[in-house]
């Protein structure tokens, strides 16, 4: 029998921390109560102009191959989970393949799940570890959303981050990624999202993103909640048995509330959001390589990790570490 195994992890925050008071000294109408208060969000990284997915991307992966003591080369597969791609085509995985020097010829392609994007792009490289088709895949979460907020609105431009995470997942006997469940239902789509795009050389409709924030709120809670039962119940294994949940960081109040659900204490949540923010598709791998490097996640562990984004699509994956 063939498993994935996450092998190593990795992360890149670009510059450094703007704070909540930064943002009002650059004349956005807030305050650091108001955001801290509503989505315990005290800080986050904002990319420079010339910075986009693929650089955040690279230096993730670079980190996430040496930890997991291989080469660029022994790679075979690149996904990519983004909806901040550098353009809209070659994907942004290929442009990490070309970053990285990998001349092998691997596959290389994008996910598009937005804040789900990670778990998504995970569970197929699993998919494609398991089938025995491919035995190193590189799984990367890279966003600059800062590129698709409208700093005129105060309700949603103070909630995110930019950043990218990385993963390598390679084949193994033992058991890696243990149970994992994704799902979308694109009736919702109108509650958050980026209704525009190019043509003819012009921006067609809104360049921005547009949430209808507590429509998102009570969506998220609900289904984060059930899909986390989900792969428990996949498993066979009981909320007990998880040492860490590690959800997407998108508010400190839908992550406890996740957390309450599951009957899990707060002490056994991966939370970076109070200083990353909302970093989209990028916010699971970064709370994971961050909580690996600061000695929380060790190996022999198991984690649920879990996303709700756009579309909407939500998923989870039970794995043991
Ligand atoms: N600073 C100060 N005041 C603000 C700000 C701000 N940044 N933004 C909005 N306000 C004001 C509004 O204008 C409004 O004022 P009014 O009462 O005078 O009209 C007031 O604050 C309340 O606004 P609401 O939108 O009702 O605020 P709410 O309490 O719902 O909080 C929030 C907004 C934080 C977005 C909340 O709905 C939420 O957490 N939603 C979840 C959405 C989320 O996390 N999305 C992340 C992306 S989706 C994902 O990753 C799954």
């Amino acid at each position: 029998m063939i498993y994935a195994r996450i092998a190593g992890t990795g992360s890149c925050l670009p510059g450094n921390p703007v704070s909540n008071d930064d943002l009002v000294a650059r004349g956005i109408d807030t305050s650091d109560e108001w955001i801290v208060t509503r989505s315990g969000i005290h800080s986050r990284h904002l990319a420079a102009a010339d910075v986009g997915a693929s650089d955040l991307a690279r230096i993730a992966a670079e980190h996430a191959i040496e930890a997991a003591g291989c080469e660029p080369e022994d790679i075979d597969l690149i996904i990519v989970a983004t909806s901040t791609p550098d353009y809209i085509f070659p994907s942004t995985a290929a442009l990490v393949q070309a970053k990285l020097g990998i001349r092998n010829g691997c596959a290389a392609f994008d996910v598009q799940a937005v804040c789900s994007g990670f778990v998504y792009a995970l569970s197929v490289a699993e998919k494609f570890i398991r089938s025995g088709s491919h035995a190193r895949a590189l799984v990367i979460g890279a966003e600059v959303f800062s590129r698709i907020l409208d700093w005129s609105d105060r309700a949603t431009c103070v909630l995110f981050g930019d950043g990218a995470g990385a993963v390598v997942l390679e084949a193994s006997e033992r058991p890696g990624i243990r149970a994992s469940s994704l799902h979308a239902d694109g009736s919702h789509h109108p509650i958050l999202c980026v209704p525009g795009g190019v043509a003819s050389g012009q921006v067609i409709g809104d360049p921005f993103l547009r949430m209808d924030g507590q429509a998102v709120f009570k969506f998220a809670v609900k289904v984060l909640g059930d899909v986390a039962l989900q792969v428990l119940e996949q498993a066979g294994e009981e909320a007990g048995s998880v040492d860490w949940l590690i959800p997407h960081q998108a508010n400190i109040r839908i992550i406890q509330a996740t957390a309450k659900r599951l009957g899990l204490p707060m002490e056994r949540v991966i939370t970076t959001v109070g200083h990353h923010g909302n970093t989209s598709a990028a916010s699971i791998p970064l709370a994971l390589d961050e909580a690996v490097r600061g000695g929380q996640v060790h190996r022999g562990q198991r984690l649920i990790i879990e996303g709700v984004g756009g579309g909407f699509t939500w998923g989870a994956a039970l794995i043991d570490f």
